[in-house]
């Protein structure tokens, strides 16, 4: 049985937060929104609890989990060596959507670095996930709470739709304010390297501490094995159009339709008349796009057509997290300009 139990983002009942802490204590597994995406939560030091992460998100086991917690003490308590430029990102972007890769403290189960010598740390910025870390006494292992290689679930119905009666709680805050993931920055090679692209862009990174780098090659890759799998994926085929004018957009959902039904995701205004097109269209921004597009991609996924088309935006700024997101998501890419 998974409780689901509303609470007011800005201001949780104590009780409620208590009651889900004493779960994460005892072993048990709770999903709670961050600003990013909801997490699925387990006991960062009990390795039988991390375990049970891995089973209900069917992960497979060379996926390390990111850590969150709530203090510069808890971050001690996992993590060593902090160096004088993860010291100066902490300062400037906890808490918020930036994890850190650091060299970890051996009391960490060794199933969320998944054989790793290091763990990923972030301090997440909603009031939700700080109280439940501050009352659960622990850092907590959280991986996004969706099943493994679906879109990443940013309210607590799309997580309660892969994970309802295997995990114990679903704490629900309502829609997470970012919707895409953390960026996540390896600091133990120098430069540091960003693993994957998230909300904290690598100029505002360089802003801070000077060279960063994007890592891209297999051997840098290597260190985050989560990278390698198929991700943000709904059930259907997607159809990446990187750079579209309005008319190979309509050329290429008209071709599809000759399929079946066909989903569209994107900012140019498209109409079809036909009763098996269904198109949701998002505000042009990358903002726009992180909030919505992976209840999109589930919204029409539960429509069963055979394409969904998504019309990219420009991979600048925030928009590089969201193309890389996409261009995951897609089994196909198409461009014209
Ligand atoms: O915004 C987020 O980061 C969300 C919320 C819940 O905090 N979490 C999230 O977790 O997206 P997950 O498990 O879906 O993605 C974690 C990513 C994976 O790409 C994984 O490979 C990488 O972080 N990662 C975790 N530990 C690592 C490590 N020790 N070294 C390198 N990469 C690591
Ligand atoms: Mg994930």
């Amino acid at each position: 049985m998974t409780q689901v139990i509303q609470l007011d983002p800005q201001r949780p009942q104590p009780q409620t937060i208590e009651r889900a802490a004493s779960i994460i204590r005892e072993g048990g597994l709770v999903a709670f929104p961050t600003e990013t995406v909801y997490g699925l939560g387990a006991a960062a030091m009990n390795q039988s609890a991390v375990q049970r992460i891995f089973e209900a998100k069917r992960r497979p086991a060379d996926n390390p989990l990111i850590v969150h917690v709530a203090s510069r003490e808890m971050l001690d308590r996992v993590a060593s060596n902090i160096s004088d430029k993860a010291e100066r990102l902490i300062d400037q972007f906890w808490p918020g959507p930036l994890t850190l890769v650091l060299e970890r403290k051996p009391e960490v189960a060794p199933s969320v670095s998944a054989g790793l010598l290091t763990v990923a740390v972030r301090m997440p910025a909603s009031t939700i996930a700080l109280e439940l870390i501050r009352a659960a006494r622990t850092p907590i292992a959280a991986p996004s709470a969706n099943t493994s290689g679906r879109p990443s679930p940013t309210t607590a119905a799309h997580v309660f739709d892969d994970l309802g009666g295997r995990i114990d709680m679903i704490l629900d805050g309502g829609a997470t304010n970012i919707g895409i993931e953390s960026t996540v920055l390896d600091m133990t090679s120098d430069p540091p390297a960003i693993l994957r692209p998230g909300w904290v862009g690598r100029d505002m990174l360089k802003g801070v501490i000077g060279p960063v780098e994007q890592a891209t090659s297999e051997s840098e890759l290597r260190h985050s094995p989560g990278t390698r799998h198929r991700h943000y994926s709904p059930r259907a085929r997607v159809v990446l159009i990187e750079h579209g004018s309005p008319d190979l957009i309509q050329q290429v959902c008209r071709e599809h339709l000759k399929d079946g039904a066909v989903g569209f995701i994107g900012h140019t205004p498209v109409t079809i008349n036909n009763a098996a097109f269904y198109p949701i269209h998002l505000g042009p921004t990358a903002a726009d796009y992180a909030h919505s597009i992976y209840a999109a991609l589930r919204e029409l996924d539960q429509r069963g057509p055979v394409a969904i088309i998504v019309e990219g935006i420009v991979a600048r700024g925030e928009g590089v997290a969201v193309m890389d997101r996409l261009r995951r998501a897609a089994s196909k890419v198409t461009a014209n300009r």
